[in-house]
């Protein structure tokens, strides 16, 4: 099998895997990074949303040949890293809010509303409901309003 290279959560990790191994399988099944959670595995659900270079997206549709040794993936259990806290400012807001119910979708949605807000911080505004309408991360628990009040809570304290 050959070898790829690519940082995760801060640390430089190798892996032997085909080449067209998708990560979210090289993270659950490999690495024991189970964060990213597998809900379709066809880039539909988005519940395994993490970052690759602290933008969004989705380790199920990725082949771990196309990551370079510089990649930095990040996963929710390396977010709270990304700010040297126990836990990241979303993470506490959505503690806040008592934004989840049964969890599954959790992970992604966190994943996806930090990206969207450094998104809008890098364009100098904030964050709008037409952002907010923009995440695609599907909650079968319907916490869709919890989730909104959080991310705009969350975003205050990025
Ligand atoms: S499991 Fe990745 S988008 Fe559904
Ligand atoms: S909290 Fe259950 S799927 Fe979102």
């Amino acid at each position: 099998m050959p070898e790829h290279t690519f940082r995760l959560n801060g640390e430089q990790v190798t892996v032997d895997a085909a080449d067209d191994e998708r990560l979210l399988w090289v993270l659950r099944d490999i690495l024991g990074v189970t964060g990213p959670k597998y809900g379709c595995g066809i880039n539909v659900c988005k519940a395994c949303t993490s970052h690759v270079n602290g933008k969004a997206a989705n380790p199920c549709s990725i082949p771990v040949k196309d990551l370079r040794a510089t990649d930095e993936v990040t996963t929710i259990e390396g977010l709270p890293g990304t700010v040297g806290e126990e836990l990241h400012p979303m993470q506490r807001a959505w503690l806040e809010q008592d934004v989840a119910q049964c969890g599954y979708c959790q992970p992604g949605q966190i994943m996806a509303a930090v990206a969207l807000v450094r998104r809008v911080k890098e364009e100098g505004r904030q964050v709008t409901d037409e952002d907010l309408d923009g995440i695609r991360n599907i909650c079968r628990c319907g916490t869709y309003f919890r989730i909104r009040e959080a991310i705009r809570a969350g975003a205050e304290k990025m």
